[in-house]
């Protein structure tokens, strides 16, 4: 028996990822109907056309309309955290996309309002709804690799990032816009909070983009283990947009990397983007020495891509679902706020030149 209405939800920033998020809520059967905003009319308008929803540049039109219970924001980072306050507070339901905003003050912003309203608030960390990160947690959570001790993630891209647009003038780093993901992924397999925090960037390859292509984020977790994550923006070959192309199979061998190595004392995982597989190895004793076997190895069509490491739209659908189910959310605010901690602990490591207590931030 149906125990839900269905809800009406608006959509923040029509731009890519908007386009991910009005997608998943026109395919939701918990939502009856779907707005966008962005702030300049024209565009507004045209965007709503395309999209097939009903399109705004007036964000009070949104705000002050009952029916709409939840708003996805996917507006340009600086937008967030305002944009999130406002909502939480004329009582709407959200899901953020990160960065959860541009430095510390504006995510405890965000959290306070989340406090004060007790509306629901996630950040739109994805990652924990892709089914190749959700496996690693899964072997992680049975005790399969025991205690986790040492995690390292190789992220390597092509530059994508355009000249001249928000993302390459912005001051902010990579490591809120991008990298958040990745250190909020170490903290949830750790499971564990950090303790401190050491990130160097060498000079920049990209040299337009106002803030670092590269970082090397170290950081020790309170139990003893060790994540280190190492990012470099350009490496891969630029994406020369062939629509005939496969992308993932392109990259599989064109530079990009994207892999975890989660080593633990009685095993170990690897998860790999581009050539779709994750592996599990597992340790035993022997009177000669410690055995290591590979006994597990999953890999994924690429007709499940998005389902497997992008899972944006299995995030928003399932959005949707708690909030007309009148559910809490599955990823708490306070959870991807001590990720943030963690990317504001690397910024100022790297800025800084030094070591950072997590409890400083
Ligand atoms: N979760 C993920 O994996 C993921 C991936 C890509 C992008 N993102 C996030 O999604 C957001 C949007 O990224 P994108 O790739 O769609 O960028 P984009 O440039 O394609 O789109 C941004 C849109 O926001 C609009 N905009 C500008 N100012 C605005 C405002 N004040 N209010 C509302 N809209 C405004 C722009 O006109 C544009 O249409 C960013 O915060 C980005 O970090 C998340």
């Amino acid at each position: 028996m149906k125990n839900y209405d269905c809800i009406e939800v608006a959509v923040l920033g029509l731009g890519e990822m908007g386009q991910t998020h009005v997608e998943a809520a026109l395919a939701s059967p918990f939502v009856s109907r779907v707005y966008g905003y962005e702030p300049e009319p024209q565009r507004a308008a045209v965007r709503a056309a395309e999209l097939g929803i009903a399109g705004t540049s007036e964000l009070e039109n949104i705000l002050n309309n009952p029916n709409i219970k939840l708003m996805y924001i996917a507006s340009v980072n600086e937008a967030h955290s305002e944009q999130t306050v406002k909502a939480l507070q004329a009582g709407k339901a959200v899901l953020c996309e990160k960065p959860m905003g541009i430095n510390l003050a504006e995510a405890q912003r965000m959290l306070s309002a989340e406090a004060q309203t007790g509306s629901f608030l996630q950040i739109g960390f994805e990652l924990h709804y892709s089914k190749l990160y959700q496996q690693a947690k899964k072997w992680i959570t049975q005790g399969l690799i025991g205690t986790p001790l040492n995690c390292h993630c190789r992220y390597y891209c092509s530059e994508f990032h355009l000249k001249n647009t928000w993302r390459s003038r912005s001051k902010g780093t990579l490591i809120g816009e991008k990298l958040s993901h990745y250190l909020d992924l170490q903290k949830w397999f750790f499971d564990d909070i950090p303790e401190t925090v050491y990130s160097v960037s060498a000079p920049n390859a990209v040299s337009y983009f106002n803030h670092p292509d590269n970082h090397q984020i170290i950081t020790r977790y309170h139990r003893g283990g060790i994540a280190s994550l190492n990012f470099i923006m350009h490496l891969a070959e630029t994406d020369h947009t062939d629509p005939l192309l496969e992308m993932l199979e392109k990259q599989s061998d064109d530079g990009h990397c994207l892999q975890y190595h989660i080593y633990g004392d009685k095993g170990a995982i690897e998860t790999d983007v581009f050539h779709r597989r994750i592996r599990r190895w597992e340790f035993t004793d022997s009177p000669k020495q410690l055995v290591s076997r590979i006994v597990e190895s999953i890999s994924f069509p690429k007709e499940n891509d998005q389902e497997w490491f992008h899972n944006v739209r299995g995030q928003n659908l399932r959005i949707a679902e708690l909030v007309a189910c009148g559910l809490p959310p599955d990823n708490s605010a306070t959870n991807s706020y001590d990720s943030m901690r963690l990317c504001f602990a690397s910024e100022v490591s790297f800025r800084e030149n030094r070591i950072v207590s997590f409890d400083e931030i």
